[in-house]
């Protein structure tokens, strides 16, 4: 049998801290950096750095997808030793929970106490506008109530107990702190809105049918996507502080399509029909370029967040 994550993330962080200098080896903060937002890692001070590819990191799963670069970047920002995850693993990638949320684990060994994780989500609450950007109060993990939570299997006592608690997963302290930054940088009078919602985490890779889309917006969701609960879950498990962030990248779809008896499409032609249809439908180009508009907004929001914690 493999060696359990705990033994797993403690050699890892061997090899890691073999390659930084002392004034790194601690990190207190992790930021975890989701599609198009690793312009975060440019923020870092230039003086001391270390970036180490994620296929350089012993027992690390490799990242597949397109604009998720791998690499964990080590470095300063103000005064807090951080690592910032450019790039993460995901569950539709064919890893198990296990390997996604397996970085999260050696933040915890390494000394992390405080994670802030941003994703790209798709908006399902109507008063969300593409590039407005979530702070996260709630999850639902849709893999985690059938069968696929990261926390299954033996406990692994070293990081925390056998039932954790979730209902206080997204830290109200820090919650508050970024609805603070965001008024302190002036950001309440732009054009981008900062809310605060749940997150309904899928499985993925496919983007939700219509039908789904309602559906998870009934059940109380406000956004969905692909990654960050795996490692909220580990996080909490292992009593670090948590805050999350998610850029609406697009807006889900929620009304049901026209249907093929509707008299009123019984005349267009089939290019007609192609134009009805192409509104609102989800891809990774439209993900990525609205990550690229927010990031700016996105990285001084999380860089004052900082500042701010370390006066505490
Ligand atoms: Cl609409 N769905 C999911 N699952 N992930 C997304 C998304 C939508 N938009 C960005 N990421």
């Amino acid at each position: 049998p493999s060696p359990n994550a705990f033994v797993r993330a403690t050699e890892t962080t061997a090899y890691i801290r073999s390659k930084l200098p002392a004034s790194l080896q601690t990190p207190r903060v992790a930021i975890v950096c989701g599609s198009g937002l690793g312009g975060l890692a440019e923020t870092i001070e230039a003086e001391p750095r270390v970036e180490l590819a994620y296929g350089t990191i012993p027992n690390f799963p490799q990242s597949t997808v397109q604009g998720h670069a791998g690499k964990f970047v080590f470095g300063v920002i103000g005064t807090t030793p951080v690592a910032l995850l450019v790039g993460r693993a995901h569950f539709y990638e064919g890893h198990t929970m296990d390997l996604v949320s397996f970085a999260t684990r050696v933040c915890k060994v390494i000394g992390v106490g405080t994670i802030i994780v941003t994703n790209a989500a798709g908006g399902l609450n109507q008063t969300y506008a593409v590039g407005d950007i979530v702070c996260l109060n709630d999850h639902l993990n849709m893999p985690g109530l059938i069968g696929q939570n990261p926390l299954m299997g033996p406990n692994i006592e070293e990081f925390g107990v056998r039932f954790p608690p979730l209902s206080d997963a997204y830290d109200l302290d820090l919650r508050r702190r970024a609805h603070i930054a965001w008024k302190t940088l002036g950001l309440d009078r732009g054009k981008r809105q900062l809310h605060e919602g749940v997150y309904a985490f899928v499985a993925g890779p496919t983007y939700e049918t219509r039908a789904e889309c309602r559906m998870l917006h009934t059940l109380g969701a406000d956004l969905v996507g692909m990654s960050t609960v795996p490692e909220i879950v580990v996080a909490r498990h292992a009593g670090i502080r948590v805050l999350a962030f998610s850029l609406v990248t697009n807006s889900a779809v929620l009304e049901a399509g026209p249907r093929g008896d509707d008299p009123t499409i019984q005349g267009l032609t089939s290019a007609e029909l192609m134009e009805h249809l192409s509104k609102g439908k989800a891809n990774h180009e439209e993900v990525l370029e609205a990550g690229r508009d927010a990031a700016l907004d996105m990285q001084a929001l999380v860089k004052q967040i900082l500042s701010d914690l370390q006066e505490t």
